[in-house]
């Protein structure tokens, strides 16, 4: 096959996106291509598709973080054809061109090969959300979380990230208190691991610059007043895995917690994850980290076609858990 069916975004004459067919790709040295079989839509996705932010650096772009499949062709004495792999971030569907396309050619040390324990589909169920949970709780062990400081609060609990982060948490033997809106969906988040849910609006954090300890930790999706509050309430050398900014960038804090509680607030950053750390991550995911309900995750799965209306759905906040898009091919 010589063309395949892609999303491209261009800027001109203004921001849209349109299905196309696209020529395969040719490789550069020490390259790979990829047959496509499945992406999946992130929060960063949906953004970069609607339009509605900043996300593309450069202009013709395909866009779509993740992507698993199958090695067509190599340039690499590391991958052969017919291998079985996946590669999330490392600026695909941001700077290069990315998953929404039926091939996708990237350096081979981006590659990641699909670990023992999943398959295709899996791997992309967890995708670049569910790496992201993972990469918080590796952080978080790290810097000497563990369950007796107390339980870890998960916000936007009902998305990508939460749902993951709720059963890689509870799996590892955390209490776990899922923060989310949707108030219909908290039975479904304690089948994943939530031992409590809430809805923002029951938190009532107070405003002084210490209040009382109720979190051990947290992961926190949403940025804004939402994590300032997490700030103010979090135990004696507790972690803060600062993820996301659903709601806001914004975080009016001070030093308090983190001088006189010994609260770390830790950056996580997928996308630029090391290489090595990357791989181990995907090891856990495969195996002893795999998340106990990961087909339960799963959203919906939707082909090219669907992919805009899917992301608008997702900023609208009507999605819950994982959104995948199957390459029929
Ligand atoms: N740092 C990284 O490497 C990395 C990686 C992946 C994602 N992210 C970021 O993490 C965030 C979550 O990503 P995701 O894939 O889980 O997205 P998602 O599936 O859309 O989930 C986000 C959740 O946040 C809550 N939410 C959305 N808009 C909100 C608002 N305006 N105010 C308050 N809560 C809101 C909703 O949860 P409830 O309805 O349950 O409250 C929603 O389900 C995004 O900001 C994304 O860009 C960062």
């Amino acid at each position: 096959m010589t063309t395949t069916k892609a999303i491209i975004i261009s800027n001109k004459p203004t921001y849209h996106s349109k299905l196309v067919e696209q020529k395969q790709p040719t490789l550069q040295s020490g390259e790979v291509l990829i047959r496509t079989r499945y992406s999946s839509v992130n929060y960063k996705d949906a953004l970069a598709i609607t339009g509605k932010g900043r996300i593309l650096k450069n202009f013709p772009l395909i866009p779509g973080i993740d992507v698993s499949g199958v090695i067509e062709k190599s340039t690499s004495p590391e991958f052969e054809k017919g291998q079985l792999v996946l590669i999330n971030g490392c600026g695909l569907g941001e700077v290069y061109n990315g998953g929404y396309s039926g091939f996708v050619a990237a350096p081979a040390d981006w590659v990641v090969p699909l670990p023992e324990g999943l398959s295709l589909k899996e791997a992309m169920i967890i995708g670049t959300a569910g790496f992201t949970a993972a990469l918080c709780l590796k952080r978080m062990i790290q810097m000497d979380q563990t369950p007796e400081k107390g339980p870890i609060a998960i916000t936007g609990a009902s998305g990508g990230v939460g749902s993951i982060a709720i059963q890689l948490f509870s799996r590892a033997g955390f209490e776990v208190i899922a923060i989310s809106n949707k108030k219909g969906f908290h039975p479904q988040l304690k089948k994943w691991g939530a031992t409590k849910t809430m809805a923002p609006s029951e938190l009532n954090f107070g405003q002084r610059p210490l209040e009382p300890t109720r979190f051990g930790g947290a992961v926190d999706n949403v940025g804004g007043e939402l994590l300032a509050g997490l700030c103010r309430h979090v135990g004696l050398w507790g972690n803060i895995a600062c993820v996301g900014l659903a709601s806001s960038h914004e975080l009016r804090t001070t030093v308090m917690p983190l001088i006189l509680r010994g609260v770390s607030l830790l950056g996580v950053s997928s996308n630029n994850c090391p290489t090595i750390l990357r791989k181990k991550i995907w090891e856990h995911l495969g195996s002893d980290w795999k998340p106990s309900h990961l087909m339960e995750t799963l959203d919906c799965e939707v082909p090219l076609e669907q992919v805009v209306s899917v992301s608008e759905k997702m900023l609208q906040r009507k999605t819950k858990g994982r959104i995948i898009v199957s390459l029929d091919q």
